[in-house]
């Protein structure tokens, strides 16, 4: 009997390529989607033995022998199901889980599978509830907001009618209270359990993948006595810096090659609207700040976003930050600003889907928005206030353009400052110049990132697999906000309190996609012992120069906005020992 859970054995299979460990036995052709070798198993001179990469099988059709790759393993090494399975796991760098930690990672399997059902039911039980309830005040509110019955199907649109009924239906399926709780859609009080999302019209949220994971509930009170809407916190399968609503909706887009451009509003009734105009590549932030996260989900699937956030001035905050959210990670970011109606839906309502399509046309590209946007601060006829406009800007452009857009963008700023613009390139070049590498050799930031990202796997590769002696020389190199700095968070976390862990460890703890980061750590080949110290070595100098390169472009920003000149004297001292701890470094 195997005591490997499924999911480990999954796991080796998803990071294990058939056609690479075949490769090793025989000598495989491509032809067309698949690879081609005489067969193993029988005598044969012309090959017709085949390996499919997409399916992840072989199949000979002379003598009719197919499988998997761990089949594959045990035939041609004659070992048994565990031993190949070990020597795949070891070859994709997995160590194979200890009885403990299998047992472990099944009871966590377990219990994410029980709140899938449990989710799911409830989802089928609100939703049974408001087809078969019309005249419910519930039925009746999402009546009045115009949302038709195919969208009700579509987002699975329920409601919850009373506080008791959901708690008992539950109870009665075999689960028990703390797993409803655990799944956040029943609470414990005074008197009980209750339904969390008790007489709320309920939206369920969907992961990638189309399963419903979580619930907005709104009320259908003309003036809410509690909140408006009532979220599920995290769960075990929840986690909503990662979730956007309707992005499950996006992938199936994509499938069918009908998505480039993704528009972004804020609340759940706007994405719904949206969609019953037949604009379906719409999503939503359900009203909190974009993450990192997000915006890397979205650049999985496209290239370009239109941000359409509600017109009021918390909207506006958002949209800018949500512009540094997404440029971040490359993606072409365009802001319509909403006028005459405070969010998309009532857009739509007031002037109808064609009028709000036209308006979607008019995205302005980010900067520019920016530019103009910011400009309404201040008044350009004050010397001092064109002054700091022109900081502003200049800071702006510097950060998110390249040289050919530069002019394009400063032709911009001149038109409202109304200076030459060889005086802005002049100061262009003045504000770009400390964030300038000196003696480096000059690589785009993309590029760069590339190879702080490659040093950033190559420490942690080293940390997981315990071949860095003394970790006091990589305390502190990690500061930014990602996921491999968390990665580092958990490792140090683990190693300064001598507490024992593996890759597996890893897989409680982490959402490994495939190709992602933290799955390239988890996967990274080592070289020969020699080389690896120096290597280690040098991706921790490059990543300190890094950090301290990062810290000093916030502190010349900060000089570049700094109203006085005792705080700009304080800054210059503050890049002076930046600087001099970079020469250090470098030296
Ligand atoms: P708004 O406050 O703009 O809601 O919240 P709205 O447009 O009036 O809402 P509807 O259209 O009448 O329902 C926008 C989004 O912010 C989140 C929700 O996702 C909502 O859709 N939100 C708002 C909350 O999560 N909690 C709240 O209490 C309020
Ligand atoms: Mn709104």
């Amino acid at each position: 009997m195997s005591s490997v859970p499924s999911e480990f054995i999954d796991l080796v299979r998803s990071k294990t390529d058939i056609v690479d460990v075949a490769s090793r036995y025989m000598t495989l052709n491509r032809r067309g989607g698949s690879f081609w070798a005489c067969c193993p198993f029988h005598n044969e001179r012309t090959p017709s033995f085949s390996i499919k990469p997409d399916g992840q099988f072989y199949k000979c059709f002379g003598c009719g022998e197919s499988g998997n790759v761990i089949t594959l393993v045990m035939k041609l090494e004659n070992v048994d199901f565990m031993t190949a399975l070990e020597m795949l796991a070891k070859n994709a760098g997995l160590e194979m889980p200890t009885s403990e930690e299998g047992e472990e990672m099944r009871r966590k399997k377990r219990e994410r599978d029980r709140m899938y059902q449990i989710i799911k039911l409830t989802t089928e039980f609100y939703y049974n509830n408001l087809q078969n309830n019309k005249n419910t005040p519930q039925a009746k509110y999402l009546q009045s907001r115009g949302i038709n019955d195919e969208m009700i199907k579509k987002f699975q649109i329920g409601a919850s009618l009373n506080f008791d009924d959901l708690p008992k239906y539950l109870l009665k399926n075999g689960f028990k209270a703390e797993e409803l709780i655990a799944a956040g859609v029943v609470g414990r009080g005074e008197y009980g359990l209750y339904d969390f999302y008790g007489g709320r019209l309920i939206f369920p949220i969907c992961n990638g993948f189309g399963d419903v994971v979580a619930f907005s509930g709104r009320s259908v009170e003309a003036a809410p006595e509690h909140t408006k809407y009532k979220n599920t916190a995290q769960t075990l399968i929840f986690n909503k810096s990662e979730i956007l609503f309707g992005f499950n909706f996006l992938r199936e887009l994509k499938k069918q090659h009908m998505l480039d451009t993704v528009i972004i509003v804020e609340g759940h009734i706007d994405v719904i609207m949206c969609h019953q105009a037949g604009i379906t590549n719409t999503i939503g932030c359900m009203g909190t700040a974009l993450t990192t996260l997000h915006a890397r989900k979205i650049k999985q699937l496209a290239d370009d976003v239109i941000l359409c956030l509600d017109g009021d001035n918390a909207g506006n905050n958002a949209t800018y930050k949500a512009i540094d959210t997404l440029k971040e990670v490359g993606l072409n970011v365009r802001v319509v600003r909403l006028e005459g109606a405070k969010d998309p839906d009532e857009y739509i309502k007031k002037f109808g889907k064609e009028k709000f399509v036209q308006y979607l046309d008019t995205a302005t590209d980010c900067v520019d928005f920016v530019l103009k946007d910011s400009a309404k601060k201040y008044n350009l006829n004050s010397n001092a206030d064109k002054n700091n406009y022109i900081q502003e800007a200049l800071k702006y452009i510097s950060k998110f353009s390249t040289p050919a857009e530069q002019e394009i963008y400063l032709e911009l700023v001149q038109k409202l400052v109304k200076i030459p613009i060889d005086a802005l390139r002049k100061s262009m070049t003045k504000t770009d110049r400390p964030t300038e590498k000196v003696e480096e050799p000059v690589l785009t930031d993309t590029e760069k990132n590339k190879y702080i990202t490659e040093s950033k796997i190559i420490i942690l590769a080293a940390m997981l697999y315990k071949k860095i002696k003394n970790v006091d020389e990589i305390s502190g190199v990690f500061n930014s906000n990602d996921e491999l700095s968390e990665l580092y968070k958990f490792l140090m976390e683990k190693i300064t309190n001598n507490k024992d862990y593996n890759v597996s460890t890893l897989f409680d703890n982490f959402k490994i996609e495939p190709n992602s980061p933290i799955d390239r750590v988890i996967n990274y080949n080592f070289p020969a012992d020699e080389m690896l110290n120096s290597i280690i070595k040098d991706a921790i100098k490059r990543l300190k120069i890094y950090e301290l390169e990062n810290e000093k472009t916030i502190v010349t920003n900060q000089m570049l906005s700094a109203s006085t000149d005792e705080e700009r004297y304080n800054c210059l001292n503050k890049i002076k020992e930046l600087t001099d701890k970079i020469i250090k470094e470098k030296m």
